[in-house]
């Protein structure tokens, strides 16, 4: 606890030394001060109302003129020390709080950074992306349609009446008699020849339903299809882009075998299978010429025009890619398997 110096006598008992003691021992006093508070009390007591100081000041009027000037001088010296202490004292406190307040909150930035954990592409995405480079890259653009779908675009424009027994192929989620799921993207295609004049290259990705599932059927699933319509389509042009096609997504020379088929929308048609390492044959497309009949319910002469089309599953393209085998972990958001794939 601080103990006040106190001079203790009426002003007129008082001599220079005693102010001059005064002063010394309350600066020391006030440079001892540790924190803006006692300093702040420390004023209270030497200059405040009730201070001695003060109370001398007031006796002041009790003398004559040429005390006056005397004690005058003596008390305006005192006020000025105790004034230049505290001033002095309360500027080092304050950068002594500064000092540990910049050393409390230090921030190390030398700390690694907490980071925003980032997602990637899915598996699907990005062999999409992978097919979409090649074909772009061929100068095919890319045209997306509705998955709600008429019958009238996913089947009957195709070539597919409601009595062909192809219909069964196709495992169709029904909403009534005329709108249903897309079971293939061929639609867009429909819709692409119908408002544009040919030629035409055209690629669509998207997303199609069948009612199908276990290890490697799922009722939703990605589907690219492929058309190209000119004055000089050929197979031999289809067969040419496709295997271009085949050596460019798995990076390799691809041994390849066109399989004759059958599509209602393709004449002639063909299934692609490509020979796999366990020396295995592996189908993973459908293609072939444009029906004449397709050409003609797009407004498109057939005399004149001829094109060709190609449909492949995203994922089979995918699962044998990276060597996956249940078609179900693309679609189960299990973020170990995600992860893989960066
Ligand atoms: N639309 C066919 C299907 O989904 C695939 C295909 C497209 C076949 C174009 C030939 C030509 O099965």
């Amino acid at each position: 606890m601080m103990t006040i110096p106190t001079l203790n006598k009426p002003l007129s008992n008082l001599c220079e030394q005693d102010f001059i003691k005064f002063a010394d021992s309350a600066c020391t006093l006030i440079s001892q001060a540790p924190d803006e508070n006692q300093l702040q009390e420390l004023k209270v007591q030497l200059q405040g109302k009730k201070s001695e100081l003060v109370a001398l000041s007031k006796q002041m009027g009790g003398l004559d003129v040429d005390d006056k000037k005397v004690y005058g001088g003596y008390l305006h010296e005192l006020r000025t020390r105790l004034t230049t202490a505290f001033d002095h004292q309360g500027q080092l406190l304050a950068q002594k709080a500064l000092n540990e307040r910049l050393t409390a909150e230090q921030i190390d930035i030398t700390l690694p950074a907490r980071g925003v954990p980032a997602g990637g592409l899915h598996p699907i995405t990005k062999i999409t992306e992978r097919m979409k480079q090649f074909f772009v890259q061929a100068g095919f653009s890319v045209a997306t349609g509705p998955e709600v779908e008429s019958d009238y675009y996913n089947f009957e424009a195709l070539n597919i009446p409601s009595h062909h027994p192809a219909r069964a192929m196709h495992d169709t989620f029904y909403f009534d008699a005329h709108y249903l799921l897309r079971t293939h993207t061929s639609g867009v295609q429909i819709r692409t020849m119908e408002k544009n004049e040919p030629p035409l290259r055209i690629i669509c990705p998207g997303r199609v339903y069948r009612c199908d599932s276990d290890q490697t059927h799922s009722p939703m699933f990605h589907q690219m299809e492929g058309l190209m319509i000119s004055k000089s389509s050929n197979f031999a042009e289809l067969k040419g882009l496709i295997h271009e096609f085949l050596d460019a997504f798995f990076g390799k020379k691809m041994t390849v075998r066109f399989r004759p088929s059958f599509f209602p929308f393709t004449e002639p048609s063909a299934e692609v299978d490509i020979l796999s390492d366990n020396g295995k044959w592996l189908e993973v497309l459908g293609c072939g010429m444009v029906h004449p009949k397709v050409l003609q319910n797009c407004g498109i002469n057939p005399d004149e025009y001829t094109g060709f089309a190609f449909g492949l599953g995203i994922e089979r393209f995918a699962m044998l890619y990276y060597g996956i085998d249940d078609l179900r972990l693309f679609f189960q958001n299990d973020l170990r398997f995600l992860k893989q794939f960066g």
